[in-house]
């Protein structure tokens, strides 16, 4: 029990990822407000964890308006009395070369994957800084590490979330509050298989090809990249701030 009341946000509740996250944090004891625009989502999950006896509510709501990420803190507030962990898990995937990708494109991806991010981290910070420290660990990708080819609006925001991790890990360290980013390569959620519909493609297939391109031999699974969001939320990595983990059974980016 890892977790036991501790107080965390989970943003993109409702998807591949962050259901995943719900369970496990539920499961070790904590606290979760959910937060995702999938407001039938957001509800499903937390009846889920409600019925294994955890405590949990849900804001549903657009990450792409400033107001409702400060509703976010100030709800988790009002809700639950204070804040331990932020889990900045939601994202969006827009694909395309610089000549594709549109100007709501390229606002969409900084909205959602990296202002959130800030506006997020922003209202909740002092919140810790009171409770004596917090985690935060923000979900950029190995694309935001590395180019991967033909999505740039995407891969610069993950880019951007890493810088963002890097300084706040470091100007948060002295108030106890430990600032991480996981980068994971591809993982089997709905983000990656909506992808390979859109092009026609059985995603059940797509991904049995893509398992074929990791020295581990398959791409993660949720629960790959839930457990390093927990280690990294836990007091398990209390001595790492400002890292960007790389999470990618080594498959390289490349191509
Ligand atoms: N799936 C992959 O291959 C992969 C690889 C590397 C990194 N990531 C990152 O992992 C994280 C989780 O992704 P996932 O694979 O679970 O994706 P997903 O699409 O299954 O889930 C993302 C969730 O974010 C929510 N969301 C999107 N836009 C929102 C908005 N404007 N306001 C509120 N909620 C919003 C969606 O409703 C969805 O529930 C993302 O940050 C993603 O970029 C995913």
């Amino acid at each position: 029990m890892r977790f036991e009341n501790q107080i965390a946000v989970i943003t993109g509740g409702a998807g591949g990822v962050g259901r995943t996250l719900v369970r496990l944090f539920a499961s070790e004891g904590a606290r979760i407000m959910i937060a995702d625009m999938d407001e039938t989502g957001c509800r499903d999950v937390a009846e889920e964890a409600r019925a294994t006896g955890a405590d949990i509510a849900f804001f549903a709501g657009n990450l792409r308006e400033k107001g409702y990420c400060e509703q976010l803190i100030k709800a988790t507030i009002e809700t639950f009395g204070g804040i331990d962990i932020l889990l900045n898990n939601a994202g969006v995937i827009p694909r395309g070369t610089i000549e594709e990708t549109t100007d709501d494109m390229w606002s969409l991806a900084m909205d959602v994957n990296l202002n959130a991010v800030f506006f997020l981290c922003r209202a909740a910070i002092p919140y810790m800084e009171k409770r004596g420290g917090g985690a935060i660990v923000n979900t950029s990708s190995v694309w935001g590490t590395h180019p991967g080819p033909a999505h740039v609006a995407y891969c610069t925001s993950k880019g951007a979330v890493a810088a963002l991790t890097k300084n706040l890990g470091r100007d948060c360290a002295p108030m106890k509050i430990r600032v991480n980013a996981v980068c994971p390569h591809e993982i089997n959620t709905p983000m990656i298989r909506s992808g390979f519909e859109r092009r026609g493609l059985d995603p059940d297939k797509a991904v049995e090809e893509l398992n074929k391109t990791v020295p581990l031999g398959r791409i993660a699974e949720p629960e790959d990249i839930a457990d390093v969001i927990a280690f990294l939320a836990s007091d398990q990595s209390r001595y790492i701030a400002g890292e960007t983990i790389e999470v990618t059974g080594a498959k390289p980016v490349s191509g």
